[in-house]
């Protein structure tokens, strides 16, 4: 069911794509139904390009026919559409269950607007109940790992720290880095703690996505609703 919502909530993005646009395009299995849709539209003579947010992306852009491009050849997109694991009231979000949420990030931050697409599930009144994927860099785990645990104490969070993968066989990004999930239960405050995370020199960046998201469409029993940003 779920999978059905979410490929609901994608098939809705694709029709704000317009003819000409440069888009940014998720990581996911939400994302995954994006790229197909977009696919279809692209075979029926849309004409986009986009910059994927990982390697998979690209892979399943590139079987679609959809025409790929890079921040470099184009620093400024129009639109992002993405999925999320987690999704506030004020579309603050919780990304990179996927392990893409630093080429995410960057990409989102490259466009003029950013849309979320999930199914009913990622909608929570305050973030935390899924781990919060922080990427960092390998050189110097054990002092990153203290300091993100200072920084947790400081904000008053807790929880545990898990080395996505394990120690043996840790997860590696596109980037070539580590994640470390962070199993906090509860961010009340997402703002300080992303100012937080983001200070500490080993940490390459963090999957709070603040003040990137204009809209949501999220799927559920009774079909598409839309989520726009407050302010
Ligand atoms: C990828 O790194 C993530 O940010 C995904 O966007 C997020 O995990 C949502 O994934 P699903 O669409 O598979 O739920």
């Amino acid at each position: 069911m779920s999978d059905d919502w979410k490929r609901l909530a994608a098939e809705r993005a694709v029709q704000d794509v317009q003819d000409g646009m440069k888009l940014g395009i998720g990581t996911g299995s939400t994302a995954e139904h994006f790229v197909r849709a977009l696919g279809e539209r692209v075979r029926a003579g849309l004409k986009v390009i986009g910059v994927p947010t990982s390697e998979r992306t690209h892979e399943l852009a590139k079987a679609e026919g959809i025409t790929l491009t890079t921040l470099e050849d184009e620093p400024e997109l129009d639109l992002t559409i993405d999925g999320a694991d987690e999704i506030d009231p004020n579309l603050v979000l919780v990304k990179g269950g996927g392990g893409a949420l630093l080429r995410e990030k960057i990409v989102a931050a490259a466009s003029g607007r950013m849309i979320v697409i999930a199914d009913g599930s990622k909608l929570v009144d305050v973030l935390g109940a899924f781990p919060l994927p922080i990427e960092v860099n390998s050189f110097g785990l054990g002092a990153t790992w203290k300091a993100i645990e200072t920084c947790l104490a400081e904000n008053d969070l807790s929880g545990e720290l898990v080395l996505r993968g394990g120690k043996e066989h840790p997860f590696v990004t596109d980037g070539g880095h580590y994640i470390i999930d962070a199993h906090l239960g509860k961010i009340p405050h997402p703002a300080c703690l992303a100012d937080d995370l983001a200070a500490i020199p080993g940490v390459v960046e963090h999957g709070l996505f603040i003040g990137l998201a204009s809209k949501a469409y999220v799927a559920g029993p009774d079909g598409v609703k839309t989520v726009e940003a407050k302010s």
